[in-house]
């Protein structure tokens, strides 16, 4: 065990963590904000920083609320129940800009503000319990595997909560197992929070519809969330993911459409193969080309760009990291132009930053 120490919290970076400073060395806390005085104990020591945890607020901020949650703190899937709304709109779009500033290189860049979600809870249509050996079911508590048993989550819809109430009723063996629930219907990928998709979408309708948009390859298209916007404006559109339980969603959904509807799009132009070798080898006109890769992000995209050379990119991200660093390549070996980002809430109560971003070829 650490002696306590006391630090005043900077700012807050990536993953929702407050930054203070010990020995001129940054020491990073979670459940604290910026401009308090608080007492931590260091946990893990590294030779450039420090991981804390809070002991004891001396001097609490204007921006601190009690969260709703018992299991606040506890369970691994709320990070910032202690902050309120305002505040978490405020440091998502500070976090991404200062992400894009240092990974990306891109100074100044114009990161719009946060777009608010509609709902602050009860908005998640899609989790993954966990089940352990004494019969709890949950969540993992951060950075662990560990179980933390819950009644219900505040985050979920209502038709999630009761199925948690079913599952725990059923559970007869104590087993260590994971229980997807989800609300779509739709098997793999779907957005997590229905409500602010549709707001996403609707942004992708406004920004493509200003660009030229004759011709669009979309990749990482999942089971056709975006597509379905992008099918009316373009002539002709390509659309390409990895998971054929979605592809073969997206092509019902697409041969079920009126002819007029999807003159642009027959159900063989959703391509199921691997988006970045599929994109590397794309040699026809492309004025458009909009993305949604998983957190890892698309870093092998820039060869298929330098070739194909569409005037402008959409760049749908949630993770500012991979998006910053694939945002540099793009610079940096295709000459592309950061034009501006537009943080969306999709996640309240989380650190998570959904965004989209607008560049374009000189
Ligand atoms: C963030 S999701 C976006 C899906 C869709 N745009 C949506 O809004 O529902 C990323 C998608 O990329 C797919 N994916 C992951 N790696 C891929 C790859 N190498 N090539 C093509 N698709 C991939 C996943 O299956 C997933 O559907």
């Amino acid at each position: 065990m650490t002696e306590p120490i006391t630090i005043k919290i900077e700012k807050l970076v990536h993953e929702g963590k407050g930054l203070g400073r010990f020995n001129n060395k940054p020491v990073f806390v979670p459940f604290v904000l910026p401009g308090e005085t608080v007492v931590v104990e260091i946990e893990r020591r590294h030779s450039q920083y420090s991981q804390a945890r809070l002991v004891k607020i001396l001097e609490p901020s204007p921006e601190r609320t009690e969260p709703p949650c018992p299991y606040f703190a506890k369970c691994g899937g709320c990070q910032w129940q202690h902050m309120t709304y305002e505040a978490q709109l405020e440091w998502k779009q500070k976090i991404l800009a200062e992400t894009l500033q240092r990974t990306g290189k891109i100074e100044d860049a114009k990161v719009l503000p946060t777009i608010p979600a509609p709902k602050n809870f009860g908005w998640r249509s899609r989790v993954t319990f966990h089940g352990n050996e004494q019969g709890q079911i949950g969540f993992f508590a951060a950075e662990t595997h560990k179980v933390v048993d819950i009644e219900k989550c505040l985050i979920v819809e209502d038709e999630i909560n009761q199925k948690l109430g079913e599952l725990k009723k059923e559970k007869r063996q104590n087993i260590k197992k994971d229980y997807e629930v989800n609300t779509s219907g739709k098997e793999g990928f779907t957005q997590v929070n229905p409500l602010q998709n549709e707001n996403l979408k609707k942004l992708l309708k406004e920004w493509a519809m200003k660009l030229p948009h004759d011709t669009i390859v979309e990749l990482f298209a999942g089971s056709g969330n975006f597509t379905e916007v992008l099918i009316p404006m373009a002539k002709s559109i390509i659309a390409v993911e990895s998971d054929r339980n979605a592809v073969a969603l997206a092509r019902k959904w697409l041969n079920e459409r009126p002819l007029d509807v999807r003159s642009s799009m027959s159900a063989e132009r959703f391509i199921c193969t691997d988006a970045v070798k599929y994109f590397a080898q794309y040699k026809l006109p492309l004025d458009l080309l909009v993305l949604d890769p998983p957190r890892d992000g698309a870093a092998g995209i820039v060869e298929g760009v330098m070739k194909s050379r569409p005037k402008n990119i959409l760049f749908i991200s949630c993770n500012p990291a991979t998006l910053a660093r694939d945002l540099k390549y793009l610079k940096d070996f295709a000459g592309y132009h950061f034009v501006q980002s537009q943080p969306i809430d999709m996640f309240p109560m989380s650190y998570h930053i959904e965004s989209i971003t607008h560049i374009t070829s000189p």
